[in-house]
């Protein structure tokens, strides 16, 4: 592998369509001077640009790009080459209708948009290999280029007849007998029996959905068709000769891919990052929250530093209402990410396009052209900051607390029909994620966001034995191995948190003829005989034993018995009042509590308090305590730790420390950090050496 620049300086940059003006010469100069007064150094090139690269079948005209890529290069600016197989030419739609994508009413899309063809069909495959192979032949050993942006945003799902095909294969891959696949399945059920792979059919809009294995498979099915055709990509990339890393662009918490399967094929993560700020400027800390989570997130499916591949200057055009970013946040934006990890702040987009669905999307460079706007100041600002920057990308994350997000888990709750279906009284309460997993994670993760305490953002599949505080919340579904792996945590010393709701179904969405959590009774002392829910607007309440302390209830309220646990907390009212709300068990080595019920952010705030204090978590910030609105991350290597601390308050703040740090930027040696609205600073604590 060739790795140029990358972890050696901050990148700072973004997509750049010089394809959309190839007529225009001045705009392309214009363009150069522009970035180098933005202290741009990395632009992605030719990500939507097949038609320039290819205008008709076989006729390969890459003369522009090599003039772009050598242009930037001679200026001081290095290209992200895109594959261009995010969006295909019209000719390719005409000659070859197979490409487009078929939906699930099994009605093939007209040419139109993007991320609209099929990963199966074979045309589209060979064109894309030999396109790939193709710009790496020519531009894979251009000492300009650093990084391969395979495809863009893969996303969605084919069901042509192709890609059934496919999904019949896999599931005789996986199952072997038709007779498995039946009884994991359990299609007895309305007589749903299969009597061989071929009658399989897809969830279709008309057909088969009370089988969730059934869509289970095909959720897993649509990530490993796409993580092998980025693979085919990366190949193809390969096969020409290039040696330099691939990366693609992921978006987060995306519901419609597992990205932990994309481990493998990739060699550096990137992602795309478009928060809400502002729909509370009084207190911004839920957007950060929200944010800070998906950096830690994206950064955990490598476990290294990822890139930041976009971002809006100013504003999207896609939000429900396009607040634009106040003065200041735009830095701070940027930098958290770095703060997360990332080695980079790119942006969707370096110059707006005149026509079409995104002209009003925000851009470095606008409709006027030139360096005098609010936005490209604030753009070069960040530029400038980055620059001092470059012993950050020699430094990782490594948090000595993990949260488990489980994609599958997820789609298993979300079709999982019982407890809360969304609707109840109010019938918007829960749009898309009924059962609330993906709040409910947040919700942990912001107590220790709030102590600025480090955090990684896992699934079922990655080691956790260099964690000592694990929590796995509404663990309903245990991929094989899960089990064993959170017993052999605790009993060797690791202290876990579990709620309720967890350990129900096997990996294909059985359920366990066991009490809950399955596999897990005697790690946490207890078994869950029943679980009620709450409609929307009731509550129940937990008392604290110790400190009689009490805090709201809500949504899922488990009944447990406890056999070894100690009670912590205790139901209020219902019929289960008297009975567990929080329990802890001694297991091994370790500790497990329990958690009964969804309780609120105060809750978590106070309970991670003490378990924090209990087992002296590292926080970026020894004894600091950080005021409202403001939190720190902590980036090291064996000889320095750098210590990120962002103020997420429209005012400015002062934090105090008990052992003084030099800013890197300012060359500051202070114990007073005077952080101004929207502020953050780079912090280099005491040698550790
Ligand atoms: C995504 C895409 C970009 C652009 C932006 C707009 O991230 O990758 O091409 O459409 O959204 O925010
Ligand atoms: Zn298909």
């Amino acid at each position: 592998m060739e790795w140029r620049i990358l972890n050696e300086q901050m990148l700072h940059g973004g997509d750049y369509n010089p394809d959309q003006w190839l007529d225009r010469p001045d705009i392309l100069e214009k363009d150069i001077e522009l970035m180098k007064q933005s202290h741009v150094n990395a632009a992605s090139v030719g990500i939507f640009a097949w038609a320039a690269l290819e205008p008709e079948e076989g006729r390969y005209e890459f003369g522009w790009l090599e003039k772009v890529i050598d242009n930037l290069y001679n200026n001081g600016i290095y290209t992200v080459l895109a594959t261009p197989s995010g969006a295909r030419p019209i000719w390719m739609a005409k000659n070859h209708p197979e490409v487009l994508r078929v939906g699930p009413d099994l009605v093939r899309n007209q040419f139109g948009g993007r991320h609209n063809h099929c990963y199966t069909s074979p045309y589209y495959r060979q064109k894309v290999w030999d396109m790939d192979k193709k710009l790496s032949e020519n531009f894979g050993k251009h000492p300009g280029v650093i990084l391969w942006h395979i495809s863009n945003e893969f996303g969605g799902e084919c069901y042509c007849p192709l890609c059934q095909q496919e999904f019949r294969n896999w599931l005789r891959r996986k199952y072997g007998t038709i007779e498995k696949l039946n009884h994991q399945w359990w299609t007895a059920f309305w007589s749903h029996t299969y009597n061989s792979f071929d009658q399989i059919e897809p969830p279709l809009m008309r057909g088969e959905h009370s089988v969730h294995g059934l869509v289970l498979d095909w959720q897993r099915f649509v990530t490993d068709r796409t993580v092998d055709f980025c693979d085919w990509e990366k190949q193809a990339i390969r096969a020409g000769g290039s040696d330099v890393p691939v990366t693609t662009n992921l978006m987060g918490f995306y519901n419609g891919l597992n990205y932990f399967k994309f481990r493998d094929v990739l060699d550096i993560a990137s992602w795309d990052n478009y928060p809400f700020w502002h729909t509370n400027p009084e207190d911004e800390s839920d957007v950060a929250i929200t944010a800070a989570a998906t950096h830690d997130l994206m950064r955990c499916i490598k476990q290294e530093p990822f890139l930041l591949m976009e971002s809006v200057p100013g504003v999207t055009n896609w939000h429900p209402v396009c607040r634009m970013k106040k003065p200041g946040m735009h830095e701070l934006s940027s930098l958290q990410a770095v703060a997360h990890g990332s080695n980079s702040v790119q942006y969707f987009q370096w110059r707006k396009s005149r026509g079409s669905s995104e002209k009003f999307h925000g851009a470095v460079v606008g409709h006027d052209g030139t360096a005098n706007t609010r936005v490209f100041r604030e753009v070069a600002a960040v530029g400038s900051r980055l620059k001092k920057l470059p012993e950050v990308c020699k430094t990782v994350n490594q948090p000595e607390v993990a949260i488990i997000y489980d994609w599958e888990n997820r789609w298993a709750l979300d079709q999982m029909q019982g407890l809360l279906n969304g609707g109840g009284l109010d019938v918007k309460s829960r749009p898309g994620d009924p059962k609330q997993y993906g709040p409910t994670v947040l919700d942990h993760y912001s107590a220790f966001w709030r102590m600025g305490i480090p955090v990684d953002i896992i699934d079922m599949s990655c080691d956790f034995s260099n964690y000592k505080l694990v929590v796995a919340p509404m663990l309903y579904m245990q991929r094989e191995g899960i089990v064993e792996k959170l017993r052999t945590f605790v009993e060797k010393g690791g202290t876990l948190v579990g709620t309720y709701w967890s350990g129900l179904v096997n990996e294909n969405d059985l359920c366990f003829q066991s009490f809950a959590p399955y596999g897990m009774q005697d790690v946490f002392g207890l078994y869950s005989e029943e679980i009620d829910a709450l409609y929307p607007n009731q509550t129940n309440t937990m008392k604290m034993n110790g400190s009689g302390e009490e805090y709201t209830l809500r949504d899922m309220c488990d009944v447990v018995h406890v056999s070894t646990a100690q009670v912590l907390g205790t139901y209020q009212s219902d019929y289960y009042a008297g009975y567990p709300a929080l329990t802890l068990n001694y297991f091994g080595f370790g500790q497990a509590y329990y958690l009964c019920a969804r309780a609120g952010r105060d809750f978590y705030k106070d309970f991670y308090e003490e378990i924090a204090e209990d087992l002296q978590l590292e926080k970026a910030l020894d004894n600091a305590s950080l005021p409202e609105g403001v939190t720190a991350n902590l980036r090291k290597n064996e000889e320095e730790e750098i210590a990120i601390v962002q103020n997420f308050n429209a005012h400015p703040v002062t934090v105090s420390l008990e052992n003084a740090v030099t800013d890197i930027e300012t060359g500051e040696y202070t114990t007073h950090i005077q952080l101004p609205p929207y502020g953050i600073r780079f912090l280099l604590k005491e040698d550790i050496m």
